[in-house]
């Protein structure tokens, strides 16, 4: 087995096996915690991002575990396509709004089952020809409440108002449009009036 890294984040190493079309996250341990402690909590995060992705495979793109690997690591099929970060800018406008519109359908799909991402932003996303993925549900959790949804939805506002900026507010309506459109109008309305609180929280705090 010849594994590449290709990607080295704070919390795991990604590392691709070509020969399987596998990647493998694998939690790398962290010498400022105890030892016993790290342990405890790089086993409780792949078994809480394993869980997610399976559930979260039966309703939106998303890649799904294959086996059980050691208990610090998830194996899962390589996705191969574009990571929307780098690339929704190049799109023309249409194209952009078409992306956005599967996202917020993708969002809603996983709220309606109370899903929460907890880490939606254009990088955790790739485009395979016109279909979203979405990845990276390390910081997911379950939770039927209201809060927790709008604050997914404004991670989401907020990643595409710093990177993809110029067409922020059109890309927004769309995603939270279609977002509305599969989840309801009356459970949508109740999470983007407290998406405006939220808003309201953040700003003086800052
Ligand atoms: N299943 C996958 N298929 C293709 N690329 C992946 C896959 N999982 C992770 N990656 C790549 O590795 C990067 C980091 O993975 P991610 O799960 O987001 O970890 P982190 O928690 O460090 O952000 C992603 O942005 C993506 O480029
Ligand atoms: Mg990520």
């Amino acid at each position: 087995m010849k594994l590449k890294l290709i990607q080295q984040g704070a919390e795991a190493k990604i590392l691709f096996d070509s020969s399987k079309n596998l990647i493998i996250k694998d939690r790398i341990s962290k010498s400022y915690r105890h030892p016993i402690l790290d342990a405890q909590i790089r086993k409780r995060r792949t078994k809480s991002e394993t869980k997610l992705l399976t559930k979260a495979s039966k309703i939106i793109n998303c890649p799904t575990p294959t086996h059980k690997a050691n208990i610090y690591q998830i194996p899962m099929p390589f996705i191969k396509g574009k990571k929307l970060s780098e690339n929704l800018n190049k799109f023309s406008l249409e194209k952009q709004k078409e992306i956005c519109r599967e996202i917020g359908s993708s969002i809603a799909k996983l709220h309606k089952e109370n899903i929460i991402h907890g880490d939606l932003t254009t990088s955790n996303m790739i485009l395979v020809k016109d279909k979203i993925y979405f990845i990276d549900f390390g910081l997911g959790f379950i939770s039927r409440k209201i809060e927790d949804k709008a604050v997914d939805l404004h991670l989401l506002k907020h990643a595409l108002e710093a990177k993809h900026f110029q067409n922020y507010e059109i890309l927004t309506k769309e995603t939270l449009n279609q977002y509305k459109n599969i989840l309801g109008e009356k459970e949508s309305e109740k999470i983007f009036e407290r998406i405006k609180s939220v808003e309201k929280r953040r700003r003086y705090r800052h």
